[in-house]
């Protein structure tokens, strides 16, 4: 099987909808007939329609940035797997670090949210990533380990096809200090061994696991030329068409 990869747009609480379709327009001039990687942005929730309205047709694909794990209800400000799919999402980023931050989501709650999005048919991208400190006590591969883990308590092999992992370190994330390559990729094997272990080889080398963290057109190259490493999560860099459309052309 030839191998799947995923190059995603984080675009964070940034763009308004002006700014959003027009950023989609120039993605999609530039790069909607590619086929060979996956290609998607990740938009506000208030863009989300009008950029999936944009992209139409596109193979430049649309994901939201968080969930709620319920149908309906009364959930204020929070929204559901079908009214993602309604406005045209494909995917949806949880468990992002700035979540488990700000907002003290936990494993077991971004596991809930997980299952939501597979029982609608949303293809989840699941976030993991240690801090600087955890990482200065060499705890980097067991907390990301149990991230894995919990994450996706009770996730089928089946349904493994439909989910992506990122590894994001959150020392990497927004700070310009991106893992070398030479990290990210013994990370994304601990991880590849931490998924063969509740699924075996062949379900584990079919997941996706893309990098996040200062991901930029000038280290995507080396970053992508490592074997483990699958695809990008790009948050900074995603902003700017020039700037993104290198990385999804990224060369290795
Ligand atoms: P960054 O963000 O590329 O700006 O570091 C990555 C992310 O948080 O997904």
């Amino acid at each position: 099987m030839t191998r799947k990869i995923i190059m995603a747009g984080n675009w964070k609480m940034h763009k308004t909808v002006g700014e959003s379709v027009a950023l989609a327009g120039q993605l999609n001039a530039a790069l909607g007939d590619v086929t060979e990687r996956e290609i998607l942005v990740c938009p506000p929730f208030t863009a989300l329609y009008a950029v999936a309205k944009a992209l139409q047709g596109s193979s430049v694909q649309v994901g939201a940035q968080n969930l709620f794990p319920a149908d309906e209800g009364a959930y204020t400000g929070e929204t559901s797997p079908k009214m993602l799919l309604d406005v045209g999402c494909s995917y949806v980023i949880l468990g992002h670090s700035e979540r488990r931050q700000y907002f003290q989501e936990s494993d077991q709650f971004i596991n809930q949210k997980l299952k939501a999005a597979l029982e609608h048919g949303l293809k989840p991208i699941l976030c993991v990533g240690e801090t600087l400190e955890q990482r200065g006590e060499g705890r980097q591969k067991t907390v990301v380990s149990m991230q894995v883990y919990r994450g996706l308590q009770d996730i089928p092999a089946e349904a493994m096809g439909q989910v992506a992992v990122a590894y994001e370190p959150i020392w990497a994330i927004g700070t310009g200090h991106t893992a070398t390559p030479s990290q990210a990729d013994e990370m994304h094997s601990a991880i590849r061994n931490n998924l063969s272990g509740l699924y075996g080889d062949e379900v584990a080398q079919d997941v996706c696991i893309m990098y996040g963290g200062s991901v930029k057109p000038g280290n995507v190259d080396d970053l992508m030329a490592q074997p483990e490493v699958d695809g990008a999560l790009v948050g900074g860099a995603s902003l700017d068409a020039d700037s993104f459309v290198r990385i999804v052309r990224f060369q290795s």
